[in-house]
């Protein structure tokens, strides 16, 4: 199982890396135009400065004849690295630009994912992550479990090194529900992850033990004894 980031601002990549178990950073147009970058280039680097090498960055191209996605997939693997995960979104010319690049022994991860038959299509040209676009699918009443299930079902059977990497999400029940349903990788924002762990619950059951510890040991804490 992975945990990923979705997004490109470098204070939350900062810090998401140093509290949770990521082990990857995925990027799209919208998402670094968030941050107003403008120097791209750079500003992946920074992002790739930050999450050293034992994580992956995934970097989308815009283009949409397959010619020109492969041409963008060379200019930003020349630029970022050959171990950029080279975002397409799985169109036609996306799909051809898939087999091609991933027979050149490129890392695809295969994007704007809707429907089990885009992520067959994605897996059979050699993409290695299909992302899934959960929200984006509830959105257009399109079952996202199912679509994520059958995938995920699929890949376990039919490849060794395609995973389910689910995206899209806008609370923290359709992550757990992703992973629940066989998706081996979920990418998220930052604050949707500080959500699940900032409950009233949880703050309650920590104040409550630090409580019993102060009856019997008053203000000394475990170093102190
Ligand atoms: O990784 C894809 C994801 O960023 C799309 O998310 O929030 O634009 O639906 P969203």
């Amino acid at each position: 199982m992975e945990l990923m980031l979705d997004t490109a601002n470098l204070k939350e990549i900062e810090r998401g890396i140093a509290l949770y178990p990521i082990s990857g950073v995925t990027t799209n147009p919208s998402i670094i135009k968030e941050e107003k970058a403008e120097d791209f280039f750079g500003h992946m680097r920074s992002i790739r400065a930050l999450i050293g090498h034992g994580r992956s960055l995934h970097v989308q191209v815009v283009a949409d004849t397959s010619e020109s996605i492969i041409a963008e997939a060379e200019k930003i693997l020349s630029v970022l690295g050959e171990e950029t995960f080279i975002k397409i979104p799985v169109t036609e010319d996306g799909l051809k630009a898939i087999r091609i690049l991933s027979e050149r022994g490129v890392s695809v991860t295969a994007t704007a994912v809707y429907t089990t038959i885009q992520g067959i299509l994605a897996m059979l040209s050699g993409a290695r992550y299909i992302a899934a676009y959960y929200n984006r699918m509830l959105n257009i009443d399109i079952d996202a479990p199912k679509v994520i299930k059958e995938l995920s079902s699929l890949l376990w059977s039919n490849s060794g090194c395609c995973q389910v990497l689910a995206a899209s999400f806008k609370n923290v029940t359709e992550i757990t529900t992703a992973y629940a349903n066989g998706a081996s990788c979920c990418t998220v924002s930052p604050s949707l992850l500080s959500t699940g762990l900032h409950m009233p619950s949880i703050a309650k059951a920590v104040d409550d033990f630090h409580a019993s510890w102060k009856q019997v040991y008053g203000d000394m804490t475990i170093l102190d004894l």
